[in-house]
């Protein structure tokens, strides 16, 4: 990951959703090389040129099933539903080996997604880190930013907690929060994440009490610049 980051290339993987293609968006427009991963090529080619049209065609997004996305890759993403967490991981670990996995998953157990319940690895992101081993460093973010939020143009108020099994791999991923536009808080080691998963349920409680799909989180009483 010594590339200059702009030149990056980031794979999101399962980016044919909701979450995927709104994140895919926004890396695309600040410039970053990113392939849309699907267990089907072809939906994937199709969410690309959707993605391209929004941008009227001024950046560069690809499809390709989640293999060739992960081989492609500099950095890849994970949004896929917890349901299929595992089998994704285990389809594309070899090709991630050595690089950055950012994994946006919450372990939402349906139908009680209101109610936090984590795997017995701690967290999906720990899961994560069991299934891809040594090589491969596991980052967790943007568990608690709705897709809606993201195909917008306005400014989103909810900030991004990121955990990671390193420094490195919570810098480089603090690095693309930022290009999506919103603000990153370095929230520790990858163990954290059960915290931030888990706000994603009390968040879907909020959201049912009154009538919203977005709330989010903001961290308040400290200033970036300190
Ligand atoms: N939606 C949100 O607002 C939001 C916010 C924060 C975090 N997240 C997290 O982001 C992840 C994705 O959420 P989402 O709402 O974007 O999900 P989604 O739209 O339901 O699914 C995303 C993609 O995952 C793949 N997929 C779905 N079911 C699958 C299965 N059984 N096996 C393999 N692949 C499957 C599909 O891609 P292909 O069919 O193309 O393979 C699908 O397009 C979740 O872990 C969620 O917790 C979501």
């Amino acid at each position: 990951m010594e590339k200059e980051s702009l030149l990056l290339t980031i794979a999101v993987l399962g980016g044919t959703g909701k979450e995927g293609k709104g994140l895919a968006y926004r890396w695309a427009k600040a410039g970053y090389r990113v392939v849309i991963g699907s267990r089907f090529s072809e939906k994937a080619v199709t969410t690309a040129s959707e993605i391209m049209q929004l941008l009227e065609g001024s950046s560069s997004v690809v499809g390709t099933t989640n293999l060739e996305a992960a081989q492609q890759a500099d950095i890849a993403v994970l949004t896929v539903p917890y349901a299929a967490h595992r089998e994704t991981l285990e389809g594309v670990k070899d090709a991630l080996k050595d690089k950055l996995l950012i994994d946006v998953t919450s372990p939402l157990v349906p139908p009680k997604v209101s109610k936090v319940q984590m795997p017995a690895a701690g967290s999906a992101a720990q899961e994560a880190k069991e299934i891809l081993g040594e090589n491969v460093q596991v980052a967790a973010a943007f568990q608690n930013v709705s897709h809606e939020l993201l195909l917008g143009e306005e400014e989103v108020e909810c900030d991004v907690l990121v955990t990671g099994t390193s420094k490195n791999a919570r810098t480089e991923a603090l690095r693309l929060v930022e290009a999506t536009g919103l603000i990153g808080w370095d929230a520790g080691p990858i163990e954290n994440s059960v915290v931030v998963e888990g706000l994603t349920s009390v968040l879907i409680n909020i959201n049912k009490l009154h009538g919203s799909s977005h709330a989010g989180i903001k961290i308040t009483g400290v200033s970036k610049d300190s």
